[in-house]
């Protein structure tokens, strides 16, 4: 359940290989995503696995309708593109002059420790890297129904957990600034972007209808209102935020927001 929430996203600046002048170019050149299936973009279409979103409800408000996509329109990953200027989506395993998306309801299987990409991308330039932290699975639709919340509206115990994750993730990514001075990292802290202004609980019900693993029934009919929901399916939030890439709190992203990252 944690490895099906973690996030990570990766902004990088690969210098030189920019040679298409574009009217208006992105923010950084070469955008590389790792992830799950929070930010899959249709690579678990071709995989063998149950967990595939390549059936409606998903992608109810998604411009290309039913895509691979973990929610009814565009991910985080999506809109954090969209926010760099990117002008089309980074496509599953697309070419690496634009970026790749190796988000993966897997979690791993987009790309394998064995294949020292990460180093790779780290010797073709890749200098911004935003890591995401864990959000509350605790207070996902699916969880809560799960386990006994003892009256309270999530289940502590998950969000324990999480918690201790993202207290170590986020003094490791300060190691890294300080070690690394030709690399820039940030840790963008997805509990305080999904918390609503004031810390209120998040409402936790699902705007589809979601079968025993929390994924949405296939074809059946997902809220009509979507605005007001925060989860689509038992698991996956709809892709509202934008904090990750303009912070609201200072809680948000630390040392700096997408759009600084960005910018330095
Ligand atoms: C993330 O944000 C929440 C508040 O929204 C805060 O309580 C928590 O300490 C933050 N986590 C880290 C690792 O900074």
């Amino acid at each position: 359940m944690a490895r099906e929430l973690f996030l990570v996203l990766i902004v990088l600046e690969l210098i030189h290989l920019l040679t298409l002048v574009v009217d208006s170019e992105p923010q950084v050149p070469c955008y590389f995503l790792f992830g799950d299936s929070l930010v899959d973009s249709g690579n678990n279409n071709g995989f063998r696995t149950a967990a595939k979103a390549n059936y409606p409800p998903y992608g109810i408000d998604f411009p290309q309708g039913v895509s691979g996509r973990f929610t009814n329109g565009r991910t985080y990953a999506d809109i954090i593109g969209q926010f760099l200027g990117f002008p089309n989506f980074i496509p599953p395993y697309a070419t690496v002059t634009t970026g790749v998306n190796y988000g993966s309801a897997s979690a791993s299987a987009g790309i394998r420790e064995e294949s020292g990409s990460h180093l790779t991308l780290y010797k073709l330039g890749a200098r911004k890297i935003a890591v995401f932290g864990l959000a509350h699975i605790g207070c996902t639709p699916t969880v809560v129904t799960r386990f006994d919340t003892e009256g309270k509206p999530c289940i502590e115990s998950v969000n324990d957990a999480v918690t201790r994750f993202n207290d170590g993730l986020k003094p490791l990514v300060d190691g890294l600034n300080r070690d690394n001075s030709e690399a820039r990292f940030t840790f963008i802290n997805f509990t305080s972007i999904l918390e609503l202004q004031g810390g209120a609980p998040l409402p936790n019900f699902p705007c589809c209808q979601v079968r025993e693993d929390g994924q949405c029934i296939p074809n059946s009919i997902p809220c009509p209102i979507r605005a007001s929901s925060i989860f689509f399916d038992g698991l996956h939030p709809m892709a509202i935020a934008t904090r990750p890439y303009n912070a609201l709190s200072p809680m948000d992203a630390s040392p700096y927001d997408i759009n600084h990252l960005a910018q330095l």
